[in-house]
């Protein structure tokens, strides 16, 4: 039987303090609650997923640029870095595979620095504002986008 599609679902800095972090802003959910979240959500689409956060920038750019050897799409969110990084933009854009940007708040609602965002600028498409379960509908959407690429790791 042919192996499962892989997504790489990737969180950066301070996604490990969730549950703790400004609750009214990000929810009460824990990043492990949104992995068994995405694991299930995955598991109902016929994806295995490879979850994973760092608070480093280049941790991060490293993850991306080996993703083409075991993964068909990435989850991606950048946290802060989401705003700041060209790093990681170049990075995604030499992945060579569909891309869903996350993020619990909506980022337009919020400071002014927060609406501008490199990974946009690879992203097929961003999902934003509805906590935890916005990691359910990036699943969705990058099984989708997986599906009509045909690609199969
Ligand atoms: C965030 C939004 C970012 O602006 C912020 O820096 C985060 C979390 C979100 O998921 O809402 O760390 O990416």
């Amino acid at each position: 039987m042919a192996k499962n599609p892989c997504v790489l679902v990737l969180n950066g800095p301070n996604l490990n303090m969730l549950g703790a972090r400004e609750p009214e802003i990000y929810g009460t959910e824990t990043l492990a609650e949104i992995e068994t979240r995405c694991r299930k959500r995955a598991a109902a689409l016929g994806l295995d997923i490879d979850f994973r956060q760092s608070n480093g920038e280049a941790e991060l750019v490293g993850w991306i640029q080996q993703a083409g050897k075991t993964a068909s799409g990435i989850v991606l969110n950048a946290g802060a870095l989401t705003h700041t990084s060209i790093a990681i933009l170049d990075a995604l854009q030499a992945a060579g595979m569909p891309i869903v940007e996350v993020h619990l708040s909506n980022i337009f609602r919020r400071e002014e620095f927060r609406h501008k965002s490199y990974v946009s600028q690879a992203a097929s498409g961003l999902v934003c504002g509805f906590g935890g379960l916005g990691y359910g509908l990036a699943i969705e959407a990058i099984a989708g986008l997986i599906d009509e690429q045909g690609s199969g790791h």
